[in-house]
């Protein structure tokens, strides 16, 4: 049988807010590009039309008012929409997918950082449409007071307003950066930590190396 019935490839990237990740997955779709590998570039929250009118919701930061129980639904409804409507085709069809945040962003945010049981979000995680595993994870990891300095310093043109998760303060943002190394920690097989402090350019060439290592073991797509 043809190996793209079996090898999937299926790249998320995490990590705080302002830690490089939407930088990098662009430097490394440009660079598929180049080397001419098909690849999907999407994200999360969003990645469908009825994905992004539900980022809009939870990254608003006048919803205020937004409960925790509220604010994981969301992300599990336009998960579910994602991955039915965009992510399971794509790998079906052997293509390479890179996913801006994926389901640990939910572990990190909804359960290390505003404190839902975890147990919880994995239950939810168990529907059979949301029961999907990035076959690599990386997690780019940097103090979080630098992140948020580079958050926040974003282009304005491009982020016109802090999204609601900027807004929250650094113990937040602490409580989600060490879960995430927690979660690291827990499957050393599916996480690369990347070290995501240095230049565009030093981060560049790490994901880089961890990509080549990864696409040497899996191929990379006709
Ligand atoms: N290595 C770096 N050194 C300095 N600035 C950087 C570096 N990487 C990215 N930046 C800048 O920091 C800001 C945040 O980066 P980026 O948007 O890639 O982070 P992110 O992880 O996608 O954040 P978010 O979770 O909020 O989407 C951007 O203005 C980007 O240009
Ligand atoms: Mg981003």
């Amino acid at each position: 049988m043809s190996p793209r019935t079996h090898v999937r490839r299926f790249i998320a990237f995490e990590g705080i807010e302002g830690s490089g990740k939407t930088t990098q997955i662009q430097l490394l779709s440009n660079r598929l590009e180049d080397l001419g590998i098909d690849h999907l570039l999407t994200r999360e929250p969003g990645g469908t039309p009825i994905g992004d009118q539900i980022r809009g919701l939870v990254l608003d930061a006048r919803n205020t008012a937004m409960t925790p129980i509220c604010e994981l639904l969301l992300y599990a409804a336009a998960r579910a929409q994602h991955i039915e409507q965009v992510i399971r085709p794509a790998i079906d069809a052997g293509r390479l997918v890179l996913c801006d945040r994926f389901k640990d962003a939910t572990m990190a945010y909804q359960g290390y950082g505003r404190g839902i049981r975890h147990d919880l979000i994995d239950a939810l995680h168990g529907l059979e449409t949301l029961a999907l595993q990035p076959d690599l994870t990386f997690l780019f990891d940097i103090e979080t007071r630098v992140a948020l300095d580079r958050a926040r310093s974003r282009d304005t043109t491009k982020a016109p307003q802090l999204t609601r998760f900027e807004q929250e303060d650094l113990t937040f943002h602490e409580r989600v950066r060490s879960g995430y190394l927690e979660m690291a920690g827990q499957e050393p097989g599916r996480f690369v930590v990347i070290d995501a402090r240095g230049s565009v350019e030093d981060v560049r060439h790490r994901v880089g190396e961890a990509i080549d290592r990864f696409l040497a073991t899996r191929g990379a797509p006709e």
